[in-house]
């Protein structure tokens, strides 16, 4: 059977030899489309694909349609909005994600942008530091379990909100729970968002939200720009000086952001997950669920149940 690996942003080469390893140890074959600039590209090598690995690649209905032979396809990494789930059911293609394998990745970059943020962005001039500081984590699951572990080692005061996680789960991780997403910014002086894009949890991060945040505050968006309102941010942004957002996934009004030089920061490309570890963890384990998807049907990752 044919695996291919289709990533727009390549997995790291130790990643891809060890997804390799796992797919010929199976007795299958790996096909790499790697760097593809055009969606014929995409739909070109997956006629003859019976599984495939993807990062943020978006697997569409056009996608599915030119996928005869397609059984599976994984979404090495946690959010899946990228994957048409209706579609893939349609198409009967089981549709999965590997969470958990590219948190701690994610979670690091949050903090290697804050501390730049809180520094004034390495200007020369003096900064503040986390420690002490109110951190809250918007959506407790994999990756805003690892901010706040990391956020215990600076010293700060960490709160979270997960409309799906119980307060008592919360608390036990040594976070102070807090009844929904206002008192979150009400009470933080940072706010670190690691919620999915949904139809719910899409363009919530308004106006009336941000403004709740102390004066100073810093917004972090390691999650998804979908879930910003950037009209709404952008509006905020002129209206308080004092009001800082650094993320790791472009926004599309990334040059209007860019006019508050100082107070705003986003990497070219989302860079979260992008490290040796979170490839090859990711990586293997989509090899993986594949190879027991193949073998026993195991469909314990599955999204589109
Ligand atoms: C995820 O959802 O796992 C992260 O956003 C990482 O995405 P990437 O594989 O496109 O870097």
């Amino acid at each position: 059977m044919k695996v291919l690996v289709a990533t727009e942003k390549p997995f790291a080469a130790a990643a891809v030899n060890g997804i390799k390893a796992e797919v010929e140890a199976a007795g299958n074959e790996l096909v790499l489309l790697e760097k593809y600039t055009e969606k014929a590209q995409l739909l070109d090598a997956v006629k003859d694909a019976d599984a495939m690995i993807i990062r943020s690649d978006k697997v569409d209905a056009e996608v599915l349609d030119a996928a005869k032979q397609l059984k599976i396809v994984v979404r090495a990494g946690a959010g899946y909005d990228n994957i048409d789930l209706a579609a893939a059911t349609a198409h009967q293609v089981v549709a999965e994600n590997t969470p958990g394998q590219n948190s701690n990745a994610v979670a690091e970059l949050v903090f290697g942008m804050l501390v730049m943020a809180v520094r004034g962005f390495y200007n020369g001039k003096s900064g503040s530091e986390l420690f002490g500081k109110k951190l809250g984590i918007l959506a407790f699951g994999n990756v805003g379990r690892n901010v706040a572990r990391i956020a215990k080692g600076f010293g700060m005061d960490v709160y979270a909100y997960d409309a799906f996680c119980p307060a008592e789960v919360i608390e036990q991780a040594g976070v102070h729970a807090v009844a929904n997403q206002d008192a979150l910014f009400e009470t933080c002086d940072v706010v670190s968002l690691h919620i999915p894009a949904t139809p719910e949890t899409k363009q919530s991060i308004n106006y009336a939200l941000v403004n709740k945040l102390k004066k100073g505050g810093v917004l972090v968006n390691t999650a998804r720009k979908e879930v910003i309102n950037e009209p709404e941010l952008l509006k905020l942004m002129a209206e308080r000086e004092d009001l800082k957002y650094v993320t790791d996934i472009m926004p599309e009004a990334d040059a209007e952001f860019r006019k508050f030089e100082g107070r705003y920061f986003s990497t070219p490309k989302k860079m979260g997950a992008q490290t040796a570890e979170a490839n090859i963890n990711a990586g293997i384990a989509a090899a993986k669920q594949i190879n027991a998807f193949f073998k026993d049907g195991c469909t314990k990752f599955q999204v589109n149940k």
